[in-house]
């Protein structure tokens, strides 16, 4: 429980403010000066799309029944307690104790039954409506592979790889754009839950999951790993960023872009290439094609650091890149050792990453 609580936290505004003050309390004294803005809350009950829709309104109806039966068995228990309750001038002896009616034995066992077959029918529907969904000739594709703790989004139909901010076009019911996501994991079991767009889907180790989404309404959706997988599970942050077709096509335009090659950052991409940052990352259209860490072509059009562990500012990428343990303790990504120099020369560098 104490693990999951900063996901919680993060998603039941109401139920945890106290809690949400203490959690970001205790975050802002891990980097105060950068602490990330954690302002836009998500929220179950607020869908924006089939399989999220279709969610809620299961989840309405079985709290509907559920309230039904809070107020029978509460009424019933009240009314009792009240009515039969010690009344002075009682002769303190037990009441006749009735055992056996048939009528009542029957009525409590009829309705449970009953009520856990419709359960049963409208989860069994509601899945089938999710999960048999047939991807239409043109929905877009997307890879999602889970890492300690970021997410790689390869986009196959386009040709190019990015990071933790998953961009999909908007849908609407007259023409479905659909995006159907196709989960794996390049470690442990991950969960990827964007709540006000799907349920939770597993990332699991040598297996293929799938789900899909179709936001009917442009803008910033969050959501987080939702499966135990390490330290840093907490800050596995993704972002879906729901854009207008015209806008879409003009992004994945400027994904397809190999790097810019800045002249007034050569030294600083000097330095980059001869150090082993190009292991773990790749620069489309260089030398460096790692694949452990984050490809980093667009850099800069990413809204945030470490997978939402810090906004994406020239400060918080220099305290990254001098010391990312500080920022995502555990992360497996090194304290270069870099001396002030070559931090200014290769934060210059990546700044042109566009
Ligand atoms: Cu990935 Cu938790």
């Amino acid at each position: 429980m104490k693990l999951r609580l900063p996901i919680a936290i993060r998603y039941s505004r109401a139920s945890f403010t106290g809690v949400s003050f203490l959690y970001f309390a205790c975050a802002s004294t891990v980097a105060p000066a950068l602490a990330y803005d954690a302002s836009g809350v998500t929220n179950i009950f607020k869908p924006d799309g089939t399989p999220a829709r279709a969610i809620f309104d299961y989840t309405m109806l079985v709290l509907a029944i559920c309230a039904v039966i809070f107020i029978v068995v509460t009424g019933l228990l009240v009314y009792t307690v009240a009515r039969f309750r010690r009344r002075s001038g009682d002769d303190g002896h037990e009441p006749p104790q009735v055992y056996g009616s048939n009528q009542i034995e029957l009525a409590w066992t009829v309705i449970p039954i009953l009520i856990v077959f419709v359960l049963s029918l409208v989860t069994a529907r509601t899945i089938a409506e999710v999960q048999n969904a047939v991807p239409p000739p043109k929905a877009l594709q997307v890879t999602v592979v889970g890492h300690q703790w970021w997410w790689e989004l390869r986009y196959p139909d386009f040709g190019f790889v990015t990071a933790n901010e998953l961009h999909v076009p908007v849908s609407d019911a007259t023409q479905p754009k659909p995006t159907f996501l196709k989960l794996e994991s390049a470690d442990v079991a991950h969960s990827f839950w964007i709540p006000q767009l799907a349920g939770k889907t597993d990332l699991i180790p040598n297996r293929d999951n799938a789900m899909w989404i179709d936001p009917m309404t442009p803008g910033t959706y969050l959501g987080n790993c939702a499966e135990y997988c390490g330290t840093q599970h907490a800050q596995m942050r993704i972002r879906v960023i729901v854009h207008p077709q015209d806008e879409f096509e003009k992004w994945v335009a400027d994904q397809q872009r190999e790097a810019i090659s800045d002249a007034q950052a050569k030294t600083g991409r000097d330095v980059f290439f001869s150090t082993s940052c190009i292991n773990c990352h790749t620069i489309k259209g260089t030398e460096a094609d790692g694949k452990f860490g984050p490809d980093l072509t667009h850099l800069m059009n990413r809204e945030t650091l470490g997978a939402g562990a810090v906004l994406n500012t020239a400060e918080t990428l220099r305290a990254w890149v001098r010391d990312p343990q500080k920022l995502k303790v555990g992360c497996y990504m090194p304290d270069m050792q870099l001396t002030d120099e070559q931090m200014d020369q290769i934060v210059r560098y990546l700044l042109t990453l566009n």
